[in-house]
């Protein structure tokens, strides 16, 4: 049985890493979260006071920092320059400043370095917005995954509130409606389909489904 690589792209909210994380877990898998890395660049430019448009300090900055990331039950955890951010890039300040963070070219350049090293074993999956695209064109399985507006913000919004964070929907989906723009218009790697990449619109399946589609596809690719 081979190992494969696979590739997860698709907007915020369309249950990218939930699905990973699970048919990685039944496949024994390993799962990469490149989102959670833009978000603990984000972070780290935060807690130094560096602008989000300050492009030549955080290039000083992606030049020298160190990012590790461990699998865990609950998916990866992260770890920048040593501090471990797990929890704190999920934070709507944050989410708010990352898609201008993951725009920049030399972000982007450093990240995807490390995340071809991290997949270049196979019997991994990645999710992300240009994985299919640009991180691994030779991905052996791309899915391209999205929702409605209105169905991600929902979702994401449940999630936020069982973990206790203060939002209400209609911030949610300002926040995600923002975010696709910005991802799907910026000049480098902009989030888009690869052209052998298997479409879902899973507005109307839930996670099991999803998962459940998505693992059986690799299931039969790995003979
Ligand atoms: O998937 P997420 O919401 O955790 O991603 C956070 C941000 O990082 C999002 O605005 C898009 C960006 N991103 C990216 O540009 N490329 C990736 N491979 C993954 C995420």
């Amino acid at each position: 049985m081979k190992k494969l690589t696979v590739a997860i792209d698709g907007p915020a909210g369309a249950g990218k890493s939930s699905v990973a994380k699970l048919v990685a877990s039944q496949l024994h898998y390993l799962y990469i979260d490149t989102g959670a890395m833009y978000r603990a660049v984000a972070w780290l430019t935060g807690e130094k006071g560096i602008a989000a448009d300050d492009e030549a300090a955080i290039r000083q900055l992606t030049d020298t920092m160190q990012i590790r990331m461990q699998a865990a039950a609950q998916g990866c955890r992260i770890w920048i320059n040593e501090r471990e951010v797990t929890e704190e890039i999920r934070s709507p300040e944050v989410s708010a400043r990352v898609s201008a963070i993951a725009a920049l070219p030399a972000v982007r350049y450093k990240l995807v370095q490390l995340q071809r090293q991290l997949a270049q074993p196979g019997g991994v999956i990645l999710d992300g917005r240009d994985i299919g695209t640009v991180v691994l064109p030779h991905a052996d399985i791309k899915f391209f995954l999205t929702a409605s507006v209105q169905a991600r913000a929902r979702r994401r919004f449940l999630e936020m509130q069982e973990k206790g964070m203060p939002t209400t929907l209609a911030q949610v989906e300002e926040n995600i409606a923002s975010r696709d723009y910005q991802d799907s218009h910026r000049e480098h790697s902009p989030l888009r389909q690869a052209p052998d990449a298997v479409f879902i619109d899973n507005s109307e399946w839930n996670l099991q489904e999803t998962a459940g589609y998505i693992q059986r596809y690799i299931e039969e690719k790995q003979g």
